[in-house]
């Protein structure tokens, strides 16, 4: 069997590496095809080398451009390359422009795709992500869920038969380097001069808190005037926004620094009092982590984090600088999220469903 899996954003590539391993290891033939959405080495070469990936097979080297010109440039590219591969299935990631993009090749061209970490939801619909969520999950053949509540979403779209909870498989690989650092200081704490559980690990990057110079003011000033050195792990797009806005990242309590390889970001989180963030995949690391989390947006598609009290959703300066002080939350063993081997039930699923169609 040989799948294509379409990656193209940093989150991708931390759930390409187990699904790589879990393919391997089940004697698949899967070939990696990056679009090159994300093309800084911080954003893009360190996951492939650290997480064991290797170089993906193929690059189409697309970069930045309005949502538009990106994804129409991926859908041009991508028509060849699903031609000449004709794999069994065209594996897609998340709720990234090239996510979308890759769904609607392969549809056209009547190869299957699958969706993974299908049927999470905002409900808002100015995120360009849940659009592209949307469409996609509407789109593919078969939608692997995360999680009970992704599944409960597929089933109010009427979409419950081509549904299957296999679990998170970020919660893979993020076991697996936890269990790797946890022994070890992080290295930004001996750089920067913190002390374990003194300083808070902040990350903004989306459109919706970066665009608007006065909401990007907004959330500057909220993280320099917290109460512990607040170390934001700074993503392009918010360093070119806020050059642009004329606002400085590094003020008050507030210290911009470069983007962390994976497993420097999670002994960050790991050893900080908290994390604020807007990131998608860091809420649920934290939640992971049993690390107090603060989301910087009016919604989550990770509820649980929320209903578990790991991590409180915060908009104004007031109600971040309010849940970053709360008291620590109550201990829980809840595990919405799996049990760190969703990547194996995902291949077998994807070999499952192949060959009940070859029979067919
Ligand atoms: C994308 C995803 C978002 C995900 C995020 C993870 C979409 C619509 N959004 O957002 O869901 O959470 O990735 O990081 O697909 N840039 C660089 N170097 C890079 C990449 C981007 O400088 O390697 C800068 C450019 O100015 C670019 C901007 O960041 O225009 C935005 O990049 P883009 O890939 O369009 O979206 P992200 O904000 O990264």
């Amino acid at each position: 069997m040989k799948i294509i899996s379409v990656v193209g954003a940093r989150p991708q590539f931390v759930k390409l590496a187990p699904i790589h391993k879990a393919a391997l290891a089940a004697g698949v033939e899967h070939v990696i095809v990056h679009t090159g959405q994300h093309y800084d080495p911080m954003l893009s070469d360190v996951f492939f080398e650290d997480l064991g990936i290797g170089a993906p097979d193929v690059h189409l080297g697309v970069g930045s451009g309005s949502h538009g010109v990106q994804t129409g440039a991926m859908l041009a590219a991508l028509d060849a390359v699903f031609d000449e591969h004709r794999p069994d299935w065209v594996l897609v990631y998340g709720d990234t422009n090239s996510t979308v993009a890759a769904a609607l090749s392969a549809v056209k061209m009547h190869i299957p795709v699958a969706h993974l970490e299908a049927g999470l939801r905002s409900f808002n619909r100015r995120m360009p992500e849940e659009h592209n969520r949307v469409m996609t999950d509407h789109a593919a053949d078969l939608l692997l869920a995360p999680t009970q509540v992704a599944v409960d979403h597929l089933g109010d779209e009427g979409l419950a038969e081509r549904t299957v909870l296999v679990g998170d498989v970020m919660t893979d690989v993020l076991f697996k380097v936890r269990d790797e650092v946890g022994a070890r200081p992080s290295p930004l704490l001996a750089e920067l001069g913190l002390e374990p559980g003194g300083y808070y690990v902040a990350t903004i990057h989306r459109a919706e808190n970066t665009d608007n110079p006065a909401r990007l003011e907004e959330v500057v000033s909220a993280l320099s005037g917290l109460d512990k050195p607040v170390v934001l792990l700074a993503h392009p797009r918010v360093v070119a926004k806020a050059a642009a806005h004329g606002i400085s990242l590094t003020q008050g309590s507030l210290a911009a620094h470069q983007s962390l390889a994976y497993a420097d970001l999670i002994a960050a989180a790991l050893s900080s009092a908290g994390v604020v963030t807007d990131s998608g995949g860091l809420q649920k690391e934290a939640f992971l982590l049993r690390v107090p989390c603060t989301t910087v947006r009016t919604e989550t598609e990770w509820v649980e984090t929320v209903q578990l009290g790991w991590n409180v959703l915060a908009n104004t300066a007031e109600e971040i600088s309010a849940s970053v002080t709360r008291p620590r939350p109550t201990e829980t063993v809840e595990a919405p999220y799996g049990d760190g081997q969703a990547a194996t039930r995902v291949i077998r699923e994807l070999i499952r469903v192949a060959s009940d169609r070859n029979l067919a």
